[in-house]
């Protein structure tokens, strides 16, 4: 099969690292890709909101499957213009993507069927959302309604932050279209969890359980960012949670889903806060967790490429009854390697040595998110350059290889937090 990774993150090189372990696969694409894709793909100068030329270049290619990485093109609707073309593809349409596309429809189809989340309100209008911050009171949190590249949720403790977060995006419209609509809720307290299933919204597979790390610094300091780190399996949600969630979270959201005539296929991604009053939801994205999938494939033995092939056609319950999604016990961690002044501005070319010889650690895996290949050698070119993972007998066993591998790896300025993992510990 010739399959096509659309994206160019960590995340997008752990995918592509993964599909070139199935059996089923003869040659892989990716686009834009990175450094890393590099090794395992070809590299195809598309960008991965240009949904047309994808699919130009996915008839021209005869693509088999192509495998959707960010949010962008899936909610422009990159999985609709792909079925037209009768060109299989792994991912939810334009419809069900809205689940991460529009947080005022994720809230309310929440509402609607029960789904434990933040009370809140909606507003079209600055004033009318500022009128009720000073009413409601801090802490609360302000969210503008669409894609906002992960800056879209202000936690603010006080009135005055959340009244100047609303005049931002309302008025100084700091995410464009984005901030139509501000949603303000109740800032609720407890760790997270992200929960990721994978459905065809007939049948349900839940991946391993992963706690991300959002803030630049050690000890949950400094501003957020695209995650810092992650680990799987996240011990703090127990068999008892894990099975409350499932029932109260992902199947009345993908039963909620169905009732209003969307079909669902691919993967949800449940962003969970444990509070002392259950779980209840953050937020739904619509694809895999960046750097969530960086901790959670390399513990997956089965073939990735069977499982969405079965989830894009609708076949999930045929794939559960063969046996579904099999893991390894061994936990992993990862740990993000991030360029000097990340998530501000940064310096990109830089070159990055020490790859090889942490590469070649055992049950370590390097993947690329943003680098370039320079010469004969690699150089930045994101804010969040790599990610390194590693297995371990515990999850401590596994923390020690990561930082073992990230020892051995150098660009200038780079940064990490150095308590991935800690709070399982
Ligand atoms: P989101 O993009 O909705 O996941 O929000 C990003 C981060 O903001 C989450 O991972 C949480 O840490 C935080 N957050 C979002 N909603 C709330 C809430 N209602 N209460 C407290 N923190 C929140
Ligand atoms: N790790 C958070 C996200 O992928 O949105």
């Amino acid at each position: 099969m010739r399959i096509l990774v659309v994206g160019s993150g960590g995340r997008e090189h752990a995918l592509v690292w993964k599909i070139a372990q199935s059996k089923l696969v003869d040659k892989i694409f990716c686009a834009p890709g990175n450094g890393g894709t590099a090794l395992q793909a070809e590299n195809i100068d598309i960008r991965a909101d240009d949904i047309a030329g994808l699919v130009r270049f996915g008839r021209r290619e005869k693509i088999d499957l192509t495998v959707v990485g960010p949010e962008v093109p899936l909610t422009l609707g990159i999985a609709d213009e792909f079925e037209k073309c009768r060109l299989p593809v792994f991912g939810p349409n334009k419809a069900a993507a809205a689940m991460e596309g529009s947080k005022v429809f994720s809230k309310e189809l929440m509402r609607t069927y029960g789904v434990p989340t933040a009370d809140f309100k909606v507003f079209g209008e600055a004033g009318a959302a500022c009128a009720y911050i000073e009413k409601a009171g801090a802490p609360c949190v302000v969210k503008a309604d669409g894609l906002a590249a992960g800056k879209g949720v202000i936690v603010a403790k006080t009135v005055d932050e959340a009244k100047a977060a609303v005049r931002q995006i309302m008025e100084g419209r700091v995410f464009g279209p984005a901030g139509d609509r501000v949603i303000v809720e109740e800032c609720l307290t407890g760790q997270e969890a992200s929960i990721l299933v994978l459905t065809d919204s007939k049948d349900v597979i839940p991946l391993a359980t992963s706690q991300d790390h959002k803030r630049i610094f050690d000890n949950d300091e400094g501003p957020n960012t695209g995650g810092m780190g992650a680990y799987s399996p996240a011990p703090v949600v127990t068999p008892a949670l894990f099975d409350e969630i499932m029932k109260k979270i992902v199947y009345r959201t993908i039963d909620g889903l169905v009732k209003e005539g969307i079909t669902y296929r691919g993967i949800l991604y449940a962003g969970v806060m444990l509070t002392k009053d259950g779980p209840k939801t953050l937020e739904f994205n619509a694809r895999f967790g960046d750097p969530e999938t960086e901790a959670i494939l390399p513990r997956m033995t089965s073939d990735i490429v069977e499982a969405m092939l079965a989830a894009a056609s609708g076949n999930l319950g045929k794939f559960a009854q063969a046996g579904g999604l099999a893991w390894q016990t061994r936990p992993c961690v990862c740990v993000v390697c991030a360029a000097e002044g990340y998530p501000g501005e940064y310096k990109k070319g830089l070159p990055v040595s020490g790859l090889d010889a942490a590469g070649a650690m055992q049950d370590v895996m390097i993947f690329h998110a943003g680098t370039k290949k320079k010469d004969a050698g690699v150089v930045t070119g994101g804010g969040r350059v790599l990610c390194v993972s590693a297995l371990g007998a515990a999850i401590r066993d596994a923390r020690d290889k990561a930082y073992q591998a990230v020892g051995k790896i150098h660009f200038e300025g780079m940064q990490y937090r150095t308590d991935i993992a800690a709070k399982a510990l």
